[in-house]
């Protein structure tokens, strides 16, 4: 069985509390820990469209995977999240990495309070089909990103058949999607937002990952 999406105007969806992700935080990794290969992979993949000289946003971090595998790559990082717990999480990692130039600021995805257009590029993981107004979301990255700069989101996906025993598992951790994508629906959602696609990707992972590249500059609506 397919995790449901939660309909729109029903009772908010308990992954869209701050509390979920504090009480979830110390075990995260541990649960998510079969995917990280993927992440990995993921990561170096999307590391080929940054710059040694970018400042980089992850936005809703959780605890720093993307921000510590891109930190490399690029000149600075801001890694951002709504529940501190993912951050401790996330400050942790960084700090037994002995990286130097990813700092951390809670903040809320739907309204973020950064500087416009300070971002070379932003990456967004794993969150959009959390939110119940995910184009929100997109509104705000498009803010804080330079014109000409990315956005870069990689999401779970699913698919039917092969991964659904999977996610029934996941379900049983109370994890919910608001969204229920697939890889082209995803696209097509970001296609919707005025962003223009320049190169996507989808990782077999232990959870189907679809990272999509895109040009924060070029409203096609
Ligand atoms: C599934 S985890 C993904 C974390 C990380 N991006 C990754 O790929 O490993 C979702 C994260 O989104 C965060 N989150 C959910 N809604 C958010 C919001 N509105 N603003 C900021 N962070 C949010 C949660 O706290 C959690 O850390």
């Amino acid at each position: 069985m397919i995790v449901r999406a939660v309909p729109r105007g029903e009772e908010r969806s308990k992954m869209l509390k701050r509390s979920f992700w504090d009480r979830y935080a110390g075990v995260y990794d541990l649960v998510t820990r079969p995917g990280n290969k993927e992440l990995a992979e993921a990561a170096a993949w999307i590391a080929g469209f940054l710059r040694p000289r970018d400042r980089l946003l992850d936005a809703a971090c959780g605890t720093g995977t993307f921000a510590c595998l891109l930190a490399p790559a690029v000149e600075f990082v801001l890694a951002c999240d709504y529940s501190e717990k993912m951050l401790e999480q996330a400050r942790r990692k960084a700090a037994r990495r002995g990286l130097r130039n990813v700092a951390f600021r809670v903040r809320d995805l739907r309204s973020l309070t950064l500087p416009r257009e300070v971002f070379d590029a932003a990456v967004c993981a794993n969150v959009l089909h959390l939110l119940d107004s995910p184009e929100n979301a997109i509104a705000q990255l498009k803010m804080v990103v330079r014109p000409g700069g990315l956005i870069i989101v990689a999401n779970y996906v699913h698919e039917t058949g092969a991964n659904s025993a999977r996610m029934e598992l996941i379900s049983r951790f109370g994890f919910e999607f608001a969204q229920d994508w697939d890889a082209a629906a995803l696209e097509e959602f970001l296609s919707e937002q005025g962003l223009r696609i320049i190169d996507k990707r989808l990782f077999d992972a232990w959870q189907p990952l679809e990272v999509v590249v895109c040009r924060a500059d070029d409203d096609v609506v």
